[in-house]
């Protein structure tokens, strides 16, 4: 039987994608392996947002190359093949096939055809591509993904998706039901529900609040996340039924990229600071003791020592529990490209340091004032270090915690005992609780 082995880069979609592409392969007689010299077929599913992920790509690509045996295959998946098409082939002479997010169901013929010493490039888009009659090979587990939206409509000017996953489209509510209560069905508890705007979700009939409802009161789903929601589309109806559904947890990663109105209309985000605040403080009175991440770019062409100024503000205001940021990459194709005034490199080095300050000073202080609180946490597995396993809370905060192994997929209650500012230490105070619809 061919052996096939996955890399996965980037955003949640893309390891929900490898998922589907080794589901794909699996009915095909591809058997899964974790070692790449031990593959006859080699694929890495990549991402385009930043040229560092694509740095990292070329980077082990060299090194893969390495383990290629005689009539194996090396391939290339996801937003940086989208990206950069058949010109890959020609850039790395080893790379066989180069495959968009909406050409998966060619792989099997791809990777036939690559066998024979043809190798190719498929980067069309599918309109209506959602491999609805694919399932997907997920790890065993009570935590799941579910992409529900493919591609993005938003235009945001530093963004390369659009180009990369095409257009947006929802699934149909009733599929997406019907997967998620197969998934309960085996013993999936935890689901998180995908799409580059999650939240702008729409079936032609349903929107997303729909979704949230009827995911939320399937028997057996007891936790309900969705990234990454855009936020000026948390409707009042959305709002509602997040209140309203007891699965929806206390938690909602919301990219705001910066705190300055100057900034985003130049981003053509489609909110003001004012209104960002807005949504956060809706959100907060929807859903009591909800955390709030976000995403936040430094550098962005234009920026003044000020608008960074209103970033940092914003991050003390909001009150984050915790900020991914990144420096500014320029995407070629991206209208931002276009932009005057680059922010020197040094410069937005110097302040993506002092944002990563800002945002750790304030995930410290949220966090230092949850010790002492008690929490339901599923256990997800081992820690990485010192023989403890590793639980989350509905509010994503990662406690760290001592029990056996059989503790692991299951809901305990602990308090949290500690925080290194980040992550937390916690300790069971009741014996497993029972699991309710
Ligand atoms: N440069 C830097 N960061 C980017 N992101 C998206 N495009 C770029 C870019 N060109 C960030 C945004 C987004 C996250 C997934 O990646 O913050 O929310």
């Amino acid at each position: 039987m061919p052996r096939i082995y996955i890399e996965t880069y980037g955003c949640q979609m893309n390891v929900s994608d490898s998922e589907l592409v080794l589901g794909l392969l699996g009915p095909q007689g591809y058997v899964r392996t974790d070692d790449p010299a031990d593959a006859d077929v080699m694929l890495v599913n990549t991402c385009a947002v930043r040229d560092h992920a694509e740095q990292r790509v070329l980077g082990r690509l060299g090194v893969l190359k390495g383990f290629k045996r005689a009539g194996g295959v090396l391939g290339v998946v996801g937003c940086m093949a989208q990206r950069l098409g058949p010109a890959l082939l020609e850039q790395v002479p080893q790379v066989d096939l180069v495959i968009g997010p909406d050409g998966y169901r060619g792989l099997p013929e791809l990777i036939a055809r690559a066998r024979q010493g043809e190798r190719g490039a498929d980067v069309r888009f599918q309109q209506w591509e959602h491999y609805e009659d694919i399932p997907p090979a997920r790890p065993a587990g009570a935590s799941a993904f579910v992409t529900v939206q493919r591609g993005c409509d938003y235009r945001c000017t530093f963004c390369i998706v659009p180009m990369t996953r095409g257009p947006e489209r929802s699934r149909k509510l009733a599929d997406v039901v019907r997967e998620v209560a197969g998934l309960a069905a085996r013993g999936t508890t935890e689901v998180t529900l995908l799409g580059q705007t999650v939240n702008s979700y729409h079936d032609g009939e349903h929107d997303f609040a729909d979704l949230v409802r009827a995911v939320g009161v399937l028997p057996g789903i007891r936790r309900l996340r969705f990234t990454s929601p855009y936020p000026t589309d948390f409707s009042e109806r959305v709002l509602a039924a997040m209140a309203e559904t007891r699965a929806v947890c206390e938690h909602v990663h919301l990219p705001v990229q910066s705190g300055s109105n100057r900034v985003l209309r130049r981003m053509l985000r489609r909110y003001t600071r004012e209104r960002y605040l807005e949504v956060a403080a809706a959100l907060r009175h929807a859903v009591p003791g909800i955390a709030l991440t976000t995403d936040i770019i430094v550098g962005f062409p234009g920026e003044t020592e000020q608008d960074f100024e209103e970033t940092v503000s914003l991050v003390r205001e909001v009150r984050f529990d915790d900020a991914y940021t990144f420096k500014y990459s320029p995407r070629d194709g991206t209208p931002a490209v276009k932009l005057k005034d680059r922010v020197p490199d040094a410069v937005a080095g110097e302040r993506l340091e002092r944002l990563i300050a800002a945002v750790r000073q304030v995930a410290r202080s949220q966090n230092v004032a949850l010790v002492g609180t008690t929490h339901e946490v599923l256990v997800e597995g081992k820690a990485k270090r010192g023989g403890l396993l590793q639980a989350r809370t509905r509010s994503n905060k990662v406690a760290l915690l001592d029990g056996p192994d059989e503790w692991i997929g299951t809901y305990r209650r602990v308090r949290l005992t500690g925080t290194t500012g980040s992550t937390f230490t916690a300790w069971p105070v009741a014996q497993e609780l029972a699991v309710v619809g």
